[in-house]
């Protein structure tokens, strides 16, 4: 009825869409996130769930992280996190499968849950069976009391605002600031990182929101991209490294929205497959950012137009040599190589939004799709 269309009108702040709305406040929940918890000035960085499991957390044989969907895929850049900063064993698992394969866990875990909703029936029930075992279980939620922040032993909430539309984005960039405040808080108390480089970290973290600011204004030029690509049948989405989570997220967000088929991939493994259904009819997204892995993804970059495939590279500003090799480039801010992420994600979102809006889909609800999945 009239009230309700005014009423969800004014809930999309003047955007055509949920989606588009949660895209463009990332700037913001990501600051929401980290504010009260990260002072770089001071180097300090508190987050007051982990403080009774700071001791458990720090001398952890292993972190198990378990998730679905998008947290998933936040869970996976986590795991590039905790190793690089606290030199922890990480493992990540599908909620799904741990579930169901009897995983060997014990006292010496320390789990984390990532649920935006809070309400996922696999992740809820893959902590169960991990409470079971005694492992300390830590929460990653954004709603506020929901069922997993409940089941949870402590927790830290993203503090993203409520997400609507369906495709996760503003959860997911949320998630990962907090896992990567985890990271660093662990690394420093474990001694993994020096005080030196922990405090150029926590200076470089918190420069985040106003680089997520200047990325969403490629918007325009996104807008342009997806308009040529709109009709593709194929997507592909390589990246390495801190990347590779990104690559996965960026064609789940494609395809979610949008139907048309993506595969992400590590850059590297295009050779053992997908190379194969490489044509001029085939976009390949790359991102390719200046970090330790960027010659390695120039020259997949070049398998692939030695192909004729189509290239649309996500690059760091100032990037000159992806410039002459690919049809379309997306420059963003430099950072600090593990907060990437954070960065390289905000094009690929605005990449799919504007293909699924051209494409006359509904963006905020897919089909087929739920905003969380209560069943198994
Ligand atoms: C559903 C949603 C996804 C989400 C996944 C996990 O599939 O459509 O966007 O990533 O569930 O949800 P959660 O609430 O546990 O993060």
């Amino acid at each position: 009825n009239q009230l309700e269309m005014e009423l969800e009108a004014i809930e999309k702040g003047g955007y055509e869409h949920f989606m588009l709305k949660e895209i463009n406040e990332q700037p913001r929940s990501i600051a929401d996130c980290m504010r009260g918890r990260l002072d770089a000035k001071n180097g300090r960085l508190v987050l007051g769930g982990l403080r009774d499991y700071l001791n458990k957390f720090q001398n952890a044989e292993r972190i198990i992280i378990t998730a679905c969907g998008t947290s998933w895929h936040a869970g996976l850049v986590a795991e590039y996190l905790f190793e690089e900063f606290a030199r922890i064993p990480v493992e990540v698992e599908y909620a799904s499968e741990f579930r169901y394969r009897n995983p060997v866990i014990s006292e010496k875990d320390f789990v984390i849950a990532i649920s935006q909703s809070g309400e996922t029936a696999d992740t809820l029930a893959a902590i169960e069976l991990a409470k079971s075992k005694g492992a300390t279980i830590f929460g990653v939620c954004n709603v506020v009391g929901s069922s997993i922040a409940r089941a949870t032993h402590a927790g830290s909430y993203t503090h993203a605002g409520p997400e609507i539309g369906v495709a996760s984005t503003k959860a997911f960039t949320a998630q990962i600031s907090v896992l990567a405040m985890m990271a660093l808080k662990l690394g420093y108390q474990r001694g993994t990182i020096s005080e030196a480089r922990y405090m150029h970290l926590l200076a470089e973290l918190e420069t985040i929101p106003s680089k997520v600011e200047r990325a969403l204004k490629l918007n325009d030029k996104i807008k342009e991209i997806a308009w040529e690509y709109k009709d593709s049948r194929n997507f592909l989405y390589l990246g390495r490294g801190y990347n590779f989570p990104v690559a996965l997220e960026g064609a789940l967000k494609l395809k979610e929205i949008s139907y048309i088929h993506a595969e992400g991939y590590p850059a590297a493994e295009m050779k053992h497959g997908p190379i194969a259904l490489i044509d001029q009819e085939m976009p390949v997204v790359f991102i390719a950012t200046k970090d330790s892995s960027y010659e390695k993804v120039v020259s997949n970059i070049q398998e692939v137009k030695a192909r004729k495939g189509r290239i649309i590279a996500v690059v760091t500003e100032g990037d000159t040599t992806v410039k002459h090799m690919a049809d379309h480039t997306i420059e963003i801010p430099e950072t600090e190589e593990a907060f990437v992420p954070l960065l390289s994600v905000i094009p690929l979102q605005q990449l799919s939004y504007h293909i699924a809006v051209m494409r006359g889909c509904n963006v905020d609800q897919p089909r087929n799709l739920a905003k969380s999945v209560t069943v198994e």
